[in-house]
């Protein structure tokens, strides 16, 4: 039975999956194709979101043919490679090279680590972030439910791993995660979008991404996919919320996947001394960027 890994691996420095570390080989020699979509996000920032969004406007917002199949292997997972007891689960790159295109791919790899591939064939990318104060919480809930994480230990424990970004902390800083993909931005064809944004207005949000891909949908299709994507329909929808996943792998009876899909729910879990010292951590490690965050929605 798969238990609950008790400490993280390392790749090139970034703390990661044991599993997705050993699988590494094999997707560092990823080969990408011109018209694969890759849809780039730090854990926890509305990555399945944005791939349901997707998904739909692939299949001009046909609801069926968006159910015929689990999210993660609509939109394959490009690191992931699952642990040995967990097989015949392929990995993202098998999964991978078994999809027609036009490919969606999902990756929370740092800028530095993304196979180069994607950047020799032009390849364009969606990049989603959210608040940090939201995404950690997200994080605290999903340690507790996806047995491939450490312990988290307290809310207040958490905060500082994620702060210290060491080797407790899967796929390492957020601050350079976010900082590293909004700098690439100016040479690639990439579109940095925000969760927070997403929330406030989904239907610009969602025009955004058609233009960016250039793509135009029929009347009414926009609409289609605004109610399909909401949080309240994906969350009872079994090929998007997760459920299929083997238990021992992801415990829904802990925490949902779909948890809450707020902004601001770290306001019901900070105390006032966490926020300020998170404020002056948040200060200093943004000093200088020009990428702004809504921590106030
Ligand atoms: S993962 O595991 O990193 O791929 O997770 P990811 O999908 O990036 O993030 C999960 C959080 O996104 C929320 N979510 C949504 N919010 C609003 N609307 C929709 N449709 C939606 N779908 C997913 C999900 O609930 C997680 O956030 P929290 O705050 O934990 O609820």
């Amino acid at each position: 039975r798969y238990g609950r890994q008790e400490e993280l691996g390392s790749l090139h420095g970034i703390p990661l999956y044991k599993c997705f570390v050993e699988g590494w080989p094999q997707v560092e020699d990823f080969q990408a194709r011109p018209d694969d979509l890759l849809i780039a996000t730090y854990p926890k920032s509305g990555t399945t979101w944005l791939s349901e969004i997707l998904d739909m406007i692939y299949h001009d917002g046909d609801v069926e043919k968006c159910r015929r199949d689990a999210i993660f292997n609509r939109v394959p997972f490009l690191e992931m490679k699952v642990p040995e007891m967990l097989t015949p689960c392929p990995a993202g790159v098998e999964l991978l090279e078994k999809t027609p295109s036009p490919r969606l791919v999902k990756t929370h790899l740092p800028i530095q680590l993304l196979p180069t591939s994607f950047w020799d064939k032009n390849c364009k990318v969606i990049y989603m972030a959210r608040n940090p104060k939201d995404v950690v919480i997200s994080y605290y809930y999903f340690y507790q439910m996806a047995k491939i994480h450490p312990d988290p230990g307290t809310l207040n424990e958490f905060l500082e791993t994620f702060m210290a970004a060491g080797v407790g902390l899967a796929y390492g800083s957020w601050y350079e995660h976010v900082r590293g993909w909004w700098e690439k931005k100016q040479e690639k064809q990439l579109l940095y979008l925000f969760y927070e944004d997403m929330k406030k207005d989904p239907q610009q949000e969602v025009q955004k991404i058609l233009r960016f891909l250039g793509k135009e949908v029929a009347e009414g299709t926009v609409a289609r996919i605004l109610h399909h994507t909401s949080f309240q329909e994906m969350r009872k929808n079994p090929a998007a919320n997760y459920e299929t996943m083997p238990t021992a792998f992801m415990d829904h009876s802990l925490s949902p996947f779909l948890r809450k899909g707020i902004s601001g729910d770290w306001k019901n879990h900070f105390t006032v001394a966490q926020n300020e010292r998170f404020d002056r951590h948040y200060r200093e490690h943004m000093e200088g960027s020009d990428l702004h965050f809504q921590m106030e929605v």
